[in-house]
């Protein structure tokens, strides 16, 4: 099987075109899914009761921000967060992948184990979101300051020079241990989704076979649809097995509650209790739909984007073949 050896990349390293992959599947996400995020805020603040449905009231308010804003309405703040989540994806697919590659001596057909995925998607986040936290601290407080405050920050750069100038490094790293908790959502993620393409792979690999027809580079990748199904439910997965944990983290950490909730085995046998198993589920479901576009986004683009690169190479590397194979011939 041609499987065997390594496949051509794009870039010098396949690393590196999952890394362009991620950063452009990053860049689509945010300007897809930013109008919507200041929509939540501006619902929020809303007084008025609304009129007509939710996708009614969706539209109008978009059309609303444009007329009276233009583009630039709809994007406002939208550049902390590109740079934020660009380079979150960009650098996490390039560790992830490089850490497969080595794992697997870069054989596409290597069956890696669920737990091997587990460690070095876990791994490859961790690294992430130590070496990204500067730019979402710069971020939360460039939301929740206002733009007339004299000490608001005026861009990324800025938010992290004068972070640097008045606080020193540990500035930067300011809530990394909460970043870090959030890598367990996405490993569990990771070790689904994939688990879930190469089964895809499979199936696709023996329709092939028994209908007799070659696979050519260009075939190595499953449908949109099968993407978007693949990553909504490895993302429901992943949260619905992590989400308890949230609900006890915020049930403590909320002033409010303190004597209800004094400790972790007092909130988790009280909350059974009174609640039973729904009680650790509360607001799932709003939390589902707002991450669940996004994450589908992301990974459609980035599997569109890491299989263009793929197959531009495989063209490139069989040009190449062909000249050199003339220049010999001749
Ligand atoms: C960007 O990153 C932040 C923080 O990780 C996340 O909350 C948000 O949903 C991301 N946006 C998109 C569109 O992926
Ligand atoms: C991976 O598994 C598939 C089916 O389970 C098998 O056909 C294939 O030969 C395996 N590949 C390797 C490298 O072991
Ligand atoms: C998936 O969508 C992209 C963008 O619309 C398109 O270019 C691509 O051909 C689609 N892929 C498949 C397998 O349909
Ligand atoms: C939380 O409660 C404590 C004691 O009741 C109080 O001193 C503290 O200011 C409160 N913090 C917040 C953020 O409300």
């Amino acid at each position: 099987m041609s499987g065997h050896k390594p496949p051509a990349s794009f870039f010098p390293t396949t690393a590196l075109d999952h890394a362009f992959a991620g950063i452009g599947a990053g860049v689509v996400a945010v300007l897809c899914m930013h109008p919507l995020d200041l929509l939540k805020v501006k619902f929020q603040v809303a007084t008025e009761k609304p009129k007509g449905g939710l996708g009614g009231q969706i539209w109008n308010s978009l059309k609303e921000v444009k007329t009276n804003e233009g583009w630039r309405g709809l994007y406002r703040g939208v550049g902390p967060n590109i740079a934020g989540n660009a380079s979150s994806w960009g650098l996490y697919f390039l560790f992830y992948n490089m850490l497969k590659t080595h794992a697997s001596g870069n054989d596409p057909s290597f069956n890696m184990s669920a737990g091997s995925y587990l460690l070095y998607s876990a791994e490859a986040s961790a690294v992430t979101a130590i070496m990204t936290n500067p730019i979402w601290v710069v971020k939360v407080r460039m939301f929740t300051t206002r733009a007339d405050n004299p000490q608001a920050y005026r861009s990324l750069w800025d938010g992290l020079s004068s972070i640097y100038r008045t606080e020193g490094i540990s500035g930067w790293y300011r809530g990394t241990s909460l970043a870090l908790f959030g890598v367990s959502n996405g490993a569990l993620q990771f070790m689904t989704y994939e688990k879930m393409k190469q089964w895809g792979f499979e199936r696709k690999r023996k329709q092939f076979q028994k209908a007799g027809r070659e696979w050519r580079p260009e075939d190595d990748k499953l449908s949109n649809t099968s993407y978007t199904v693949m990553s909504g439910a490895s993302k429901l997965l992943a949260l619905s097995l992590t989400y308890p944990y949230q609900v006890v983290r915020s049930r403590i950490q909320n002033n409010a509650t303190t004597h209800l909730y004094p400790d972790i085995p007092t909130c988790i046998k009280r909350t059974f209790r009174d609640e039973r198993f729904g009680g650790f589920y509360r607001g799932l479901g709003t939390n589902l739909v707002r991450v669940l576009p996004g994450t589908c986004v992301t990974f459609v683009v980035y599997e569109n984007l890491a299989w263009l690169l793929r197959t531009a190479a495989a063209k490139r590397e069989q040009k190449r073949l062909l000249a050199s194979e003339d220049a010999s011939g001749s």
